[in-house]
């Protein structure tokens, strides 16, 4: 079976677990520490701005929290959006308003938001669909002149930038995921989260262990000689990680420029190999000066074939997806917009396999069931 999306673990990520085992410390520590700093720098922030989350999710939930988001708020979303991001918005009782996205980038565009935008909008909670950034620099300035927070959700653009800059460090907040599933993990799960106001990101220590404001457990203990006291700021949960996470995220973020380099060339040849398919679309190029992650390659295609290539490649033992079912359609959340992009491209689009575990041989056959579902139909080359 060829996956959609795999990880890439080695002897590297081995030893650097069997280390942590050996000290005996499995907790918060010290590779944690380490972890946290070098995915600062990797973004180029200051690492105080910067912690380590159990999952992007949690820090999606954390972020409405810190911006004090709740009842009679509204937060655009782009409807193309992975799920725990309506349901951080929901939960915490804001309203989710769903925006429309590019046809082609699936990304929500400026003219997207602005036409979502209404005087109960608090923030903006953006995604950059599958590694490639959203006009994020015009999307930040458009949040500043509303006065309306911004949230990136950067699952998908670990390594993705824009002028320089990192993707998930433009607005207030940033979050990251190093699931099972995304380019960088860091065993199953775990996340970081970015809060640009110095302030703000002071309270993420405490709202991410249970409200303690000190690691050593002697928060607001009367006396040094009683360091079982403490005291609370907030009745927080714990979202941390652990060094055995962080030692494998560690190794991860030495090898992800290699990572990259192999995306990229799957990228490069599905490119050559697919674009001149008429019968469909291969993805759009980011815009000068933007650095995608390659986290998806995605297809678009008439919505009567679409279903039918998926099965077609399943059948020949090639696995693909479509990301993300559009969230004004999920009931629960009570939408009534129609949003014609999404709606359509949930319909046309198909993310086929790109990860750096893909040989040559993998590519060629994924390029092979593509062609040959089209000479199956008769369509033109
Ligand atoms: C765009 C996006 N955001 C957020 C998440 C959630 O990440 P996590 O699994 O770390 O909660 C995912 C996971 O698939 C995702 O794809």
């Amino acid at each position: 079976m060829i996956n959609v999306f795999q990880p890439t673990l080695g002897e590297a990520e081995v030893a650097a677990v069997a280390e942590v085992f050996a000290g005996g410390w499995l907790g918060r520590g010290a590779r944690t520490d380490a972890f946290e700093a070098a995915f600062a720098a990797h973004l180029g922030v200051d690492r105080p701005r910067l912690r380590s989350i159990s999952c992007c999710t949690e820090g999606m939930f954390l972020a409405m929290e810190l911006l004090g988001l709740g009842e009679g708020d509204e937060v655009i979303l782009p409807t193309i959006s992975f799920v725990g991001a309506g349901n951080a918005v929901a939960a915490c009782g804001a309203t989710p308003v769903f925006c429309d996205v590019d046809r082609r980038t699936l990304n929500a565009t400026v003219e997207d938001i602005e036409a979502a935008l209404t005087p109960r909008t608090r923030a903006i909670l953006l995604i950059h669909y599958g590694g490639v950034p959203a006009p994020i620099a015009e999307i930040a300035a458009l949040a500043r002149d509303r006065h309306v927070r911004l949230i990136e959700d950067s699952a998908c653009s670990i390594a993705s930038f824009v002028d320089g800059r990192a993707c998930g460090t433009f607005g207030d907040i940033g979050v990251w995921s190093f699931d099972a599933m995304k380019i960088l993990v860091s065993g199953g799960d775990g996340g970081m989260l970015y809060v640009a106001d110095p302030e703000l990101a002071a309270r993420t220590e405490g709202l991410t262990y249970l409200g303690l404001e000190t690691r050593s457990g002697l928060a607001g203990s009367a006396s040094s000689d009683r360091w079982w006291e403490f005291e609370i700021s907030s009745f927080a949960r714990r979202s941390i990680i652990n060094d055995v996470t962080s030692a494998i995220g560690l190794v991860q973020l030495e090898r992800l420029p290699e990572f990259l380099q192999r995306r990229r060339v799957v990228h490069a040849r599905y490119d050559v190999a697919l674009r001149h398919l008429d019968w469909l679309e291969t993805p759009p190029e980011p815009a000068p000066g933007a650095r995608s992650s390659y986290y998806f390659y995605w297809l678009q295609l008439d919505p009567s074939l679409r279903d039918r290539l998926a099965r077609f490649l399943l059948d020949r033992g090639i696995y693909s997806t479509f990301r993300y079912y559009p969230l004004h359609l999920v009931s629960l959340y009570g939408s009534r917009a129609s949003l014609p992009n999404a709606e359509a491209a949930a319909q046309r689009t198909l993310c086929i396999p790109l990860h750096q575990g893909l040989t040559d041989e993998d590519v060629d056959s994924v390029i092979d069931g593509i062609g040959a579902f089209g000479r199956t139909l008769g369509l033109a080359a």
